[in-house]
């Protein structure tokens, strides 16, 4: 029975009109009539407007009735109407932008470590990496990855030794190691709560944050700010009813999702200056695992450096003058949420967490990290990624430095990535020479070297 029957009756009878009357005024059959007032029947459009008129009704929420009669009698599956509906409503909403989120959506798949999109990251290299520290190495038992960057290195050492340590100085990178790696009790089913409930969230019954006051409408669509800001203050306040390992992971989840719809080419050092499309805005959790074996710290490689010992040290830290910090600002000051004054167009804090990597010191304190560090095996990843045209891509630390550095450690031995690995064709890493030096460190040796190498 159609509703928009019953309430057209009511319509009429309201104001007093036998059936025969509306009849006549509005020249619609007696018998079409009234199985339309029984709910037999679906007026048509050119019925519904006549009837509007002739009772001075608003003929649209007389239209929206009946199409919403329309769509429930379309179902031939009842029992999913009202996720039906749901999907629906989200496809009417967003059109083609829909596309993004119906992979989200449909396909519950956690995500992985490895989307995320990063400056450096060397996940489609793990595979050359690991193969070659394989074959070159022998009885390693722990690794550190003292550069972790998205741990995509890590997370392949993970499974193959007993100890990994993963170190970045970035707060946002070290909220994703905890998230994705840490031991700790979490429960799935009440992360998945919590996600439904943010993804139900109407964007116009949010009010302005912090979030979407200084990023809305620049890097992300002024609704999904408002999401993300209210999402981000919502972890905070429930943090007390999280344990560490679901504050963890919520906040990557957060991270990995924002990640995927930033108006940006990559990094937050920029947006691009156009009108950003409303964008449909799901949550999908991280594909959060444990591992006993782990150990995170958030230090400076060189400090760190001091503390610990392992058989192998991986170091893949930045080449050139671009400073991560700035780069991922956006992600360091969503995740301290100490909501500071930002400054200039990209909208950055005040600096923290400045790598002497990225300065004229970086031969220096490269050097004095492979001093430092206490193992037997120094493996490095040395790229011309940002070899342009601009000083501030040129890279900090030559070479042929590299190489005299490592030597002085050990005998070393270097590695070029076919172009294979890293390259889908694109013209403009034609240039991009990827590679990887491993020195057997032979203690003797460096303790004699360093003395002259810091003379430099
Ligand atoms: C080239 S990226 C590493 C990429 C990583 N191997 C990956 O696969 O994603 C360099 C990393 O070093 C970190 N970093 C820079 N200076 C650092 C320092 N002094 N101590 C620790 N981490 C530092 C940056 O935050 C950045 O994530």
């Amino acid at each position: 029975m159609y509703a928009i029957g019953q309430i057209l009756k009511e319509i009429r009878e309201e104001s007093g009109f036998p059936l025969q009357e509306v009849q006549q005024q509005v020249d619609i059959d007696l018998t079409q009539l009234s199985r339309i007032e029984n709910g037999k029947r679906l007026p048509t459009v050119d019925q519904i407007q006549r009837l509007a008129r002739f009772y001075n009704y608003d003929d649209k929420t007389l239209l929206i009735h009946r199409e919403s009669d329309k769509i429930v009698y379309s179902f031939e599956y009842p029992e999913i109407a009202i996720e039906t509906l749901k999907v629906a409503e989200e496809k009417v909403r967003y059109g083609v932008q829909y596309l993004p989120m119906f992979q989200n959506t449909i396909y519950q798949k956690p995500i992985s470590l490895e989307s995320r999109r990063y400056i450096g990251s060397k996940a489609k290299l793990t595979e050359w990496i690991m193969n070659l520290i394989d074959t070159e190495t022998e009885g390693v038992e722990s690794f550190v990855d003292i550069f972790a960057g998205t741990a995509s290195v890590s997370h392949q050492a993970i499974p193959k030794y007993e100890h990994v340590i993963i170190n970045d100085i970035l707060h946002s990178n070290n909220v994703i190691y905890r998230g994705f790696f840490e031991s700790g009790d979490w429960d799935v089913e009440k992360l998945n709560d919590i996600i439904t409930n943010y993804n139900t969230l109407d964007p116009d019954s949010i009010e302005e944050n912090y979030f979407s006051e200084n990023f809305g409408g620049k890097f992300y669509e002024h609704n999904t700010a408002k999401l993300i800001g209210y999402i981000r203050q919502d972890i905070e306040d429930m943090k007390a009813e999280l344990t560490k390992k679901e504050y963890f992971i919520l906040l990557a989840t957060l991270i990995y999702n924002i990640d995927k719809i930033a108006n940006t080419v990559g990094h937050f050092d920029a947006y691009i200056k156009r009108p950003i499309k409303p964008q449909p805005f799901r949550l999908r959790l991280i594909d959060a695992k444990e591992f006993e074996n782990v150990e995170i710290y958030r230090k400076d490689a060189n400090l760190l450096a001091r503390k610990i010992a392992s058989d192998l040290v991986y170091i893949d830290p930045p080449y050139n003058s671009r400073q991560y910090c700035r780069f991922y600002h956006l992600y360091e000051t969503l995740i301290k949420w100490d909501k500071p004054r930002l400054f200039g167009v990209a909208l950055k804090p005040v600096a923290e967490n400045m790598s002497t990597y990225c300065t004229v010191k970086a031969r220096d304190t490269f050097t004095d990290l492979v001093s430092n560090l206490n193992t037997r095996y120094l493996v490095v990843s040395y790229n011309n990624t940002y070899n342009s045209k601009s000083n501030s891509s040129e890279n900090k630390i030559r070479l042929e430095e590299i190489e005299y550095i490592l030597n002085k450690c050990g005998n070393t031995k270097v590695f070029e990535c076919s172009h294979r690995f890293f390259n889908t064709g694109k013209t403009e890493f034609e240039n991009h020479k990827e590679l990887l030096f491993i020195t057997k460190v032979d203690e003797e040796r460096k303790n004699k070297s360093f003395a002259t190498l810091l003379r430099w």
